[in-house]
């Protein structure tokens, strides 16, 4: 073993690409995709601008990639814009009157947006953005339930060249406003709350919390959505509608530089303060674009739903951008998969006969727990292809995906990517690449992926180790805003010229990767990714919190849960109380999904001779490998783990 990654996963079933899905498809066979992929490492440059020329450009490029290790720059001296590719580019086919968005709302009501109703929108919002003030190069941020003016603000900003930062609605107030302080944002867009298991859930009254402490908003366009009773400062805040009234529907897409910053969306890092990962134009559309089409083999036919919030970079790329700029049907739902019954998914593919359902590991572990009724109640024989992201997934729940969801006829693509890469990075191509349960399977054609020790030695097949990507592509982050350091330091220096992922995976003796999931401090739960530093700085930011140590340990359905370690300050009562007010604290601080599933006090925690918290014990004391009851116990680990290292 070259490095302390231990892959212990052997899954020997091999599910090749049903025939007549092949022979529709965009890839067609293995030896079709080995054959591009290699033209497309070969030359890469050749391979990109080929893509992007399926795409519309108001200026070509002088330049394909400049490559400075670690700044990459696509598409150089030309000029774009993303919207215009989503929306102006069809209006002059016959997919004008096609539908570009399906929306369903959690108590059931549905919206349909052609792809000309949809261009109108985001055209008077955009104008409507413009007379509020915002211009190209200025920041907005989104803090938005799941409804169609989601979509059409992205749009619109992107319209304006105004750089969005979409905030999850499930983010605290406390999160929202240092996210919007760190951006400097001009405006936010809001809702007065969305719809979740049946009741409204506020969103402007967090808007106007955070916003106490935020001195560069200078306006809030709030949209009307779930009634709740919200208060409107006048001179700042405005409605959506009157944002929108009187404006011209005239209002072109912005001629943008292909390297303009079109988002920005914070992520949890190793440490405790969340980055503003910058991603740009040209080369973010060519890569979502690509792999919108060959990975959910898009054909205008298609009802296609990603069910990941537009909160998060899946819904970015695969909601929005990428299957617009291809002029696809996108299906997008508000709301929880339970409600009103645990069925709703099945009965949303029935009814709306959505035929490529994108979805996430948890969301899939979940439903096997409720049970196969829910799913057989339904017809589902619209679907032909299913995908999976945001975790490694285990082989059982891809088997019961496969079966119970699939009918064992949809081929399943496991896709590995990041918010930093943008795009889809390691995935089968479902009528070209035999899968493996549980395997991302092969590289997407431009991606250079390599599995390296940490001084950036290959390791041989079947061996664990860092996952690290060694050329630039299109969809890659440009920036951490505001933080070029941190940037270079967290992706590109501990192997130098290559971009490290900080998850942990092998290859296999057929060249296919098994991701196994982070080996940094970063947990990812129910899909959310969290730095375990970030809540541990929510913990301490307690004042009867001394010190505090967050882990991931397995959980069956979130795939990982989060454990703290508290030290208490003198006089605390460590009861369950106290518990439970730390929960509410990190609420308070993070947002609801990042609460501890289970917080043990003790006297002190367990810490190297340097001080460094000694954070793999603790992550096999919460896994429940070594059985350690009570904080005796857990003192004299601490003692024994001091010794064990003075051995070493
Ligand atoms: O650990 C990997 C895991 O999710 C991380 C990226 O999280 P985030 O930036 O929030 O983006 C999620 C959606 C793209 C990765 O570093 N991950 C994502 N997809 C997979 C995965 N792990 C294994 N298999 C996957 N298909």
């Amino acid at each position: 073993m070259a490095t302390d990654i231990e892959s212990v996963l052997k899954e020997q079933r091999v599910f090749p690409p049903p025939d007549e899905f092949a022979a529709s498809a965009h890839v067609k066979s293995l030896a079709e995709y080995q054959r591009i992929y290699k033209l497309s490492v070969d030359d890469p440059e050749a391979f990109w601008a080929g893509i992007a020329r399926e795409l519309d450009w108001f200026k070509p490029w002088d330049k394909v990639l400049e490559w400075e290790p670690p700044n990459a720059k696509w598409f150089v001296g030309a000029e774009c814009n993303i919207s215009y590719n989503c929306l102006d580019r069809h209006l002059s086919t016959w997919r004008r009157n096609k539908a570009a968005i399906i929306w369903e709302g959690e108590p059931g009501d549905i919206r349909v947006y052609t792809y000309q109703m949809l261009h109108r929108e985001v055209s008077r919002f955009a104008a409507g953005l413009k007379r509020l003030g915002v211009q190209k190069g200025d920041r907005v941020a989104l803090y938005m339930p799941m409804v169609p003016e989601l979509a059409i603000s992205l749009l619109a900003c992107a319209r304006l060249g105004a750089t969005h930062s979409v905030v999850f609605g499930g983010f605290s107030s406390d999160a929202l406003r240092d996210r919007i302080n760190d951006a400097q944002a001009k405006v936010v867009i809001t809702a007065d709350g969305g719809f979740r298991r049946g009741a409204p859930f506020p969103l402007k009254e967090a808007v106007d919390k955070a916003l106490t402490e935020t001195p560069s908003i200078e306006k809030v366009v709030v949209v009307k959505r779930a009634g709740n009773d919200v208060v409107m400062k006048p001179g700042r805040d405005v409605w959506w509608d009157d944002a929108i009234k009187d404006v011209s529907a005239d209002c072109p897409a912005e001629h943008l530089d292909a390297e303009h910053p079109l988002f920005i969306l914070y992520t949890s890092g190793t440490t405790g303060k969340p980055k503003g990962v910058v991603h740009s134009t040209g080369g973010y559309m060519a890569h979502t674009y690509l792999t919108s089409k060959w990975v959910f083999d898009l054909k205008d036919t298609d009802t296609f739903w990603c069910t990941a919030d537009v909160g998060w970079v899946t819904g970015h790329s695969y909601i929005v951008y990428g299957p617009l700029a291809n002029g696809a049907t996108i299906l997008m739902y508000e709301g929880v998969p339970n409600h009103p019954e645990p069925d709703r998914f099945w009965d949303i593919i029935e009814r709306h006969q959505v035929s490529v359902l994108y979805t996430a590991p948890t969301a899939i572990r979940t439903f096997t727990r409720w049970g196969d009724e829910w799913p057989n109640k339904h017809d589902l024989s619209s679907l032909r292809l299913l995908g999976t992201v945001g975790e490694p997934i285990n082989p059982e729940a891809w088997m019961w995906y496969r079966d119970v969801i699939g009918g064992n006829r949809c081929p399943i693509v496991d896709t590995w990517w990041q918010t930093e890469t943008g795009g889809i990075m390691l995935t089968p191509l479902p009528g070209a690449t035999p899968t493996k349960p549980g395997s991302a399977t092969l590289p997407f054609p431009g991606v250079v992926p390599e599995i390296v020790t940490h001084d950036g030695k290959p390791v041989g097949d079947n061996e664990g180790g860092y996952l690290i990507i060694k050329k630039p592509w299109p969809g890659m982050l440009r920036t951490i805003y505001n933080d070029h350091e941190r940037f270079k330091e967290q992706y590109w220096s501990q192997i130098p010229g290559c971009y490290f992922t900080g998850d942990g995976a092998r290859r296999d003796e057929d060249g296919y990767y098994w991701v196994m999931g982070r080996i940094d401090d970063v947990v990812n739960v129910s899909g959310h990714r969290l730095s375990t530093m970030e809540i541990e700085s929510a913990l301490v930011s307690h004042k009867q919190v001394t010190e505090a140590a967050v882990v991931g340990r397995p959980d069956e359905v979130k795939g990982q849960a989060i454990s703290a370690f508290v030290t208490c300050a003198a006089g605390t009562k460590p009861d369950d109380a106290f518990k439970q007010e730390l929960r509410k604290h990190v609420a308070k601080e993070i947002g609801a999904f990042a609460k501890p599933d289970d917080i043990r006090f003790t006297d002190s925690l367990p810490k190297t001779r340097s001080g460094k918290i000694m954070r793999r014990l603790l992550r096999d004391l919460a896994a429940g490998k070594d059985t350690v009851g009570d904080t005796t116990t857990l003192e004299d680990y601490s003692v024994l783990a001091k010794l064990r290292e003075d051995e070493e």
